[in-house]
């Protein structure tokens, strides 16, 4: 034997309690896509869903962390007016938004672009003071294959870490910055050249926040790891070099298998996540073909 080493380790068994029993809908189907998180929505009309059927589309929400909803013929007015229903829409500040429709980013990858908007694992805009509660994609044109978004649980990021790991990190602050978000690579031409317009982001006016390494959702009361490495610099009073060696460890810990599930597009299907408890990575793997989605974020609150 030459004596080699194994330097894999295996996973324990992780699982999200609600992905084995939905609830018995009213309204609309949910199938949910893996044991840890996402389900596909089907049998709902956006346009015509009563005030039950959005309320129970908010408790899938909760429940699943991400929604593919199927089958939907969206203009940006009724796209708008739906997400009204779920709480605020905001401008996202980081691009010129649709004519005519402020609230909405379009996200357009071209046949010849390299890189995704959104293809690293991500919280969206975590370096904000008030980072959006849900982001909502809608499908105008999705390649033959490929393109699918990759979600990855973080309450069960959290919930699985060493419990002495755990209590060290428990009240711990990060910073997150717009400059590790957006300043260095995340706007450069070759990212943003085809996608969402033009960039305005003002290098002056970088935006940096404290938010906890866990922040607990306000609605479950569960709490959730809150740190990538899109955003995330340092730890509060520590210095990047500091910081790197345990943030790395927990951004490796964060995206685990068994957190994740991957959500595929149809043109006409709307996915709903909820950021205060996952985080999500745009695929790049559909060079030569076109993909179109329309982004709308709803404003959300200060994570404690
Ligand atoms: C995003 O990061 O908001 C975009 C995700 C995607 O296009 O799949």
């Amino acid at each position: 034997m030459p004596g080699y080493i194994s330097t894999y380790t295996y996973q324990p068994a992780a699982g999200h309690v609600p992905q084995f029993a939905p609830r018995d809908y009213k309204h609309f189907s949910v199938e949910p896509v893996t044991g840890a998180m996402g389900a596909v929505v089907t049998g709902l009309d956006l346009t015509t869903a009563g005030d039950a059927a959005i309320a129970e589309l908010e408790e899938a929400l909760t429940d699943h962390l991400a929604l593919m909803i199927r089958d939907q013929d969206l203009a940006p007015d009724q796209q708008v007016a739906f997400a009204r229903r779920l709480g605020s829409p905001v401008p996202w500040p980081h691009a010129k938004p649709m004519e005519g429709h402020p609230e909405i980013t379009e996200l357009i990858q071209e046949p010849n672009d390299k890189y995704a908007f959104g293809g690293t694992w991500h919280s969206d805009s975590c370096s904000f003071e008030r980072p959006p509660k849900y982001t909502m994609l809608y499908c105008v044109e999705s390649p033959p294959v490929g393109g699918d978004t990759a979600f990855s649980n973080q309450y069960l990021a959290w919930e699985t870490l060493d419990p002495a790991l755990r209590d060290e990190l428990e009240g711990v602050k990060c910073l997150n910055s717009d400059e590790v978000g957006y300043a260095t690579v995340a706007t450069s031409d070759e990212v943003m050249g085809h996608t969402t317009t033009t960039i305005a982001f003002d290098r002056d006016h970088i935006e940096e926040v404290l938010h906890p390494v866990a922040r607990t959702h306000p609605v479950t009361g569960r709490k959730a790891l809150y740190t990538n490495s899109s955003f995330t610099a340092a730890f509060e009073g520590k210095t990047q070099e500091e910081s790197l060696p345990l943030l790395e460890k927990l951004w490796e810990h964060s995206i685990t298998q068994e957190f994740t599930c991957r959500l595929r597009w149809k043109k006409g299907s709307l996915a709903i996540w909820d950021n205060r408890c996952c985080m999500h990575y745009a695929t790049s793997d559909y060079p030569g073909h076109r993909r179109h989605m329309r982004r709308i974020v709803l404003e959300g609150e200060r994570p404690v």
